[in-house]
């Protein structure tokens, strides 16, 4: 396979043509959210220049034009991850507004008294809090598979916690907060066995590696365009058409009607039930521009890439005797995504001193709060990697943590 050259893609990147803070910028918090290439900015620019109108609410050219480029991005979403039908792929604000859309509309529709909801540990809060709320309200029980000494999933985990009670399961297909890919196909066999739905959250994945929601077998799949890309403000639901269809609309508004009487409303078919108000079309464009850029590029190659990566730093790190690993220390089912603490330097000193010296990392509890308390750490320190870094990038990171132990006073 022919590697990718990051240098080369970097070009397509304004961003890193700036200096921060005086430095040449080292970005590795693609975890939170990616950099933009002129291709997906671009195409937005066409858009809004050339095809701006409201979809579906107009005879006239722009509205027209509007539909047919939202219709084209819901088209490639569904290629990209291999959905059945088109009428599979709902658009949302993100992941959150997905996991919310599911736990409050499947939730509200199918689960009941004492019914059980099955997460892992490591869960970011939007998939937790969206389930508390359900189960609260349904009187169900909240239950956590919790990892092992090497950040995973274990199947005897697996199996003591899915049983024939379990209604849904809910599980990140990589972790945020530790980069831990985890066994989805066999989850969702086995969940499936015991005749649960599941919910995978692909926020961390899709960016990084091919998906394909009917191999694994996923009832719902949900992941945000700014992670991949794209633009902030459009993420993906996909869920198999026989779900979707018995679930009730999530929210209530324009385009999502049938017909609305005084008292009564019917609502309209697949898709659009779930997509009440004016549409993020220009978005939907982002988004489809990222996809083409990332198919271009080849996913399989930035998975590779990525690997390099992560072996490169994690080969690194695991000689400083003060870096403590937070998540898998090999390179096995896990991605490019490496959690880190420092003895007695707090994440948000290491992060902020990282950033006068150009170098953009995430530090915190990474919206995974039971997680960190499960870890007994108040937050770590998180690097993440993309298409567009390289090995010179890691090299300056690690420079940069023996500075911050330096402002300490320590050695390095
Ligand atoms: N969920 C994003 C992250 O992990 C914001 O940083």
């Amino acid at each position: 396979m022919v590697k990718i050259n990051p240098e080369e893609i970097k070009n397509d990147f304004s961003i890193f043509n700036q200096k921060i803070h005086g430095n040449r910028l080292v970005y590795l918090d693609n975890g939170a959210t990616t950099q933009k290439p002129l291709q997906v900015i671009k195409a937005m620019d066409e858009y809004n220049n050339l095809s701006h109108g409201n979809p579906h609410r107009g005879t006239h050219k722009l509205s027209i034009s509007a539909t047919e480029a939202y219709d084209l991005a819901k088209e490639k979403v569904k290629k990209f991850i291999n959905a059945k039908y088109i009428n599979e792929i709902i658009f949302t604000r993100n992941t959150t507004e997905s996991l919310n859309l599911i736990a409050y509309s499947y939730g509200k529709e199918f689960i009941n008294e004492r019914d059980e909801i099955v997460l892992s540990i490591s869960e970011h809060h939007s998939n937790i809090l969206p389930w508390q709320r359900i189960a609260k309200e349904k009187k169900a029980i909240l239950k956590y598979m919790y990892l092992n000494e090497e950040s995973r999933l274990t199947l005897d985990e697996i199996k003591n916690k899915i049983t024939t009670k379990t209604k849904i399961v809910s599980i990140a297909h990589m972790s945020n907060a530790l980069g831990t890919i985890y066994p989805i196909e066999e989850i969702i066999d086995y969940a499936h066995k015991m005749g649960a739905v599941v919910v995978v959250d692909g926020a961390q994945s899709t960016p990084h590696m091919k998906v394909d929601v009917q191999k694994i077998h996923a009832d719902f799949f949900v992941f945000s365009a700014h992670k991949m890309l794209g633009p902030m403000g459009i993420g993906v639901l996909y869920g198999k058409k026989e779900l979707l269809e018995k679930m009730p609309p999530f929210m209530m508004g324009g385009d999502m009607i049938e017909y609305v009487y005084e008292q009564e409303a019917t609502f309209a078919p697949l898709p659009y039930k779930f997509e009440a108000g004016t549409q993020n079309v220009e978005g939907a464009v982002g988004l489809k521009a990222a996809i083409e850029y990332l198919e271009k590029v080849g996913i399989d190659k930035i998975k590779e890439h990525e690997k390099m990566l992560t072996e490169y730093a994690l080969d690194k790190m695991l000689n400083l005797p003060y870096i403590d690993i937070q998540g898998p220390k090999t390179l096995e089912m896990r991605g490019g995504i490496i959690s880190f603490t420092i003895d007695n330097i707090h994440p948000h000193d290491i992060a902020t001193i990282l950033d006068s010296y150009g170098i953009a990392i995430r530090a915190g509890h990474h919206c995974a709060q039971p997680l960190m308390r499960y870890l007994d750490v108040p937050a770590t320190s998180r690097v993440s990697f993309y298409l567009y870094n390289t090995k010179e990038d890691i090299d300056q990171f690690i420079e940069g943590i023996k500075n911050v132990r330096k402002w300490f006073g320590y050695g390095s």
